[in-house]
């Protein structure tokens, strides 16, 4: 048997897991900066780092304790080297380079956005290429036509802001806690999306696989600041809103970057003429876009995966992916880099 120890510090999130050639999860951790940066409002990079440097040699001892493993019984070491935060991707890279050295263990790099897909494979236990992959985070709103599990070719992605950013500026607009995208999630889920129209930026642009959402965030403050009479350059009235207003425009923004992403899915599905849709990335977590993504598959005859919202936001699970290279012989050297930009 096979067993992988694979590293995960794209972002803020510092994770490890032992999975083997049969996708048997033996251990898996994440510790969360959650905390470190809510007051922040986002994630703050040189604060993700130093949090990642004190984070990963406890993480990855609980890991292996909790696989019942030393680090002897292993057969590699796989580490994400792109993209991220270059300061946070420098963390993991290191600790995996210094794993391989002291143990000998051959070292495999992971591509994050390809592992977020392919937590897809994982959950659904069988082949799921070739697919269209929508990857959607908090730094990354992207669609690939995905041959196989490394072999991707984008189509299309957002020209400005991430869809998880765009609910964490939303959230925080609103005076919700970071991350904004589950807190946003569950205030939409009292209110009601029709109140509130908010605009669908390139939705209905039939020759573009794009998305927007810079001016949908722009839209929400206004209309923030026409509820509550503050000017839009002062600081978010959020005492003001009352929790049915801030419920209401939560509903009618979810509604609104659903709506984008689903259209330009079914673009790129129609475009690419595969029958399966893979989605991944933190925002893949929201019950709502499941919700319209399950219907479009119905309707459709779309085969579509979703992985358990655990292996839709950042984890080292995903990194299983490296399997795939373990078979093929594809092995890092110890010179390997980080690549924090998208593609390479
Ligand atoms: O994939 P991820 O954990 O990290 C990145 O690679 O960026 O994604 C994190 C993003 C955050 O922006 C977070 O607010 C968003 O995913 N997110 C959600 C939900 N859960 C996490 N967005 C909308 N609804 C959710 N339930
Ligand atoms: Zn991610």
């Amino acid at each position: 048997m096979v067993r992988l120890l694979t590293l995960e510090s794209t972002c803020d999130e510092t994770a490890a897991a032992v999975v083997t050639d049969q996708f048997e999860v033996l251990a898996a951790v994440v510790a969360s900066q959650h905390q470190l940066h809510e007051r922040f409002g986002g994630v703050v990079p040189e604060i993700a780092s130093r949090a990642h440097v004190e984070r990963i040699l406890p993480v990855i001892d609980e890991t292996l304790r909790a696989a019942g493993l030393s680090l002897s019984e292993l057969d590699a070491i796989a580490v994400a080297n792109q993209p991220g935060l270059s300061g946070s991707l420098l963390v993991g890279l290191c600790a995996a380079k210094a794993l391989a050295v002291a143990t000998g263990l051959p070292l495999i790099a992971v591509n994050h956005l390809q592992a977020h897909v392919y937590a897809c494979r994982i959950a659904a236990g069988r082949d799921i290429f070739p697919c269209v992959g929508l990857i959607v985070s908090g730094g990354h709103s992207n669609l690939y036509r995905c041959l196989g599990p490394t072999d991707f070719t984008p189509i299309g992605g957002t020209i400005d802001d991430a869809a998880g950013e765009a609910f964490d500026k939303i959230g925080s607009l609103l005076g919700l806690p970071f991350p904004g995208g589950p807190a946003v999630a569950a205030a939409a889920e009292r209110g009601d999306p029709a109140r509130f129209r908010f605009p669908r930026p390139l939705r209905d642009d039939p020759e573009r696989i794009a998305f927007s959402f810079s001016g949908l965030k722009t839209a929400v403050r206004y209309q923030l600041c026409a509820l509550t009479g503050v000017s839009p350059n002062e600081p978010p009235p959020v005492d003001r809103l009352s929790p049915q207003d801030r419920d209401d425009i939560a509903a009618g923004f979810q509604e609104a970057v659903v709506d984008c992403l689903i259209a330009k899915a079914q673009l790129a599905l129609e475009r690419s003429a595969y029958k399966t849709l893979c989605v991944g990335g933190g925002v893949a977590a929201n019950a709502r876009l499941r919700e319209r993504l399950e219907q479009m598959a119905r309707d459709r005859e779309y085969e579509l995966h979703i992985p358990p919202p655990s292996l839709c936001t950042d984890n080292a699970v995903m990194g299983a992916i490296a399997l795939e290279r373990y078979r093929a012989g594809k092995f890092a050297s110890l010179d390997l880099d980080i690549y924090p930009g998208l593609e390479r």
